[in-house]
């Protein structure tokens, strides 16, 4: 991880404009602070999924169209806390679906807690947790005969490019038999005043959050950057539905980083893009899915019609 991390490092630092990927984040303290932004008053996208998962839990379950008779597999990519499964879980065991839950994550630590979390909640329900990066390597849903269903939630898709999104689901879907269901869980396009505080929290975690980025590379490859030189900007544009967010050098400096042996020059002002957050409407996850066999079947709303879990199947 650490040579892929540092070349990734030295390729986004060396490219114009200045760039790094976002999945850079997710270390120990970045998966402390994202837990922390999905309770913030201003990041709704959390509460928004979680409320149609309680309170349409019945629909949700029916859209999944499995027999309650016959096994299934139910798949979470990027499972993290697994809050919001924790109610379809419970449903779909009061309702007696015979299934195995398979929360995929990239980190072990994640997916040992989430297990011992749900087996005290739900002792009787079985769980096969799996570690991968399911970006790189899909092959982790191996070909099987059972019936499958994959949840795939939280907006993660709008962490990637629509190009990128429109390939990894492209790859998905050729995993999928007919019958097996996707859940993809979508922030919809909105007015700035509703999505710019959200990437920019007024208690100032998602600028940590960004800012640990950089002091990652410090701990972990031996970075230089003083973390007061830059700061946190985020950015909307209602007219493309990307969110953007950016770490700025207040003034002009040069970044030595030990285990690239190589230094980077910062002009003041000079922005580092972090991530994008893409917010979606039907039109665009139709092109996204445009190449691949998904066909959407059913499309579940919050009340204040925030989010979308959009129900697909296999054409
Ligand atoms: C994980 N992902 C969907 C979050 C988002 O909203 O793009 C990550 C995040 N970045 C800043 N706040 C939350």
């Amino acid at each position: 991880m650490s040579g892929q991390f540092a070349n990734d490092v030295a390729a986004g630092l060396g490219a114009t404009p200045k760039t790094l990927p976002s999945k850079y984040f997710y270390d120990a303290l970045g998966d402390k602070l994202f837990i922390k932004i999905m309770d913030l008053p201003e990041y709704y996208l959390t509460r928004a999924e979680m409320e149609i998962f309680t309170q349409q839990t019945h629909e949700l379950i029916a859209a999944l169209g499995q027999n309650p008779t016959l096994h299934f597999e139910l798949v979470e990519l990027g499972a993290g806390d697994g809050q919001k499964t924790l109610h379809l879980l419970e449903g779909l065991l009061a309702a007696g679906y015979d299934f195995t839950y398979v929360p995929v994550d990239i980190s072990s630590h994640v997916l040992t807690q989430l297990e011992a979390r749900l087996l005290r909640h739900l002792p009787q329900m079985h769980i096969a947790p799996k570690i991968g990066d399911y970006f790189e390597q899909l092959n982790i849903l191996y070909e099987t005969e059972t019936p499958r269903v994959v949840l795939y939630l939280g907006s993660n898709l709008g962490n990637l490019t629509d190009d990128k999104s429109a390939i990894f689901l492209e790859e998905l879907s050729d995993c999928f038999k007919p019958g097996d269901r996707l859940i993809l869980g979508v922030d919809q396009i909105k007015s700035a005043d509703i999505i710019l505080p959200a990437y920019n929290d007024a208690g100032g975690v998602t600028a940590a959050f960004n800012i640990n980025l950089l002091a990652r590379i410090n701990r972990e490859l031996g970075g230089e950057f003083d973390l007061t030189s830059f700061r946190h900007v985020p950015e909307y544009s209602e007219k493309t539905g990307i969110a953007a967010s950016y770490l700025m050098s207040l003034r002009e400096q040069c970044i030595r980083i030990e285990a690239l042996d190589q230094s980077f020059n910062f002009a003041k002002g000079e922005r580092i893009h972090t991530e994008i957050s893409r917010k979606y409407n039907l039109d665009i996850v139709d092109s996204i899915i445009g190449n691949t066999q998904f066909q959407i079947i059913k499309v579940l709303r919050d009340s204040q019609n925030y989010f979308l879990d959009i129900v697909m199947d296999r054409i």
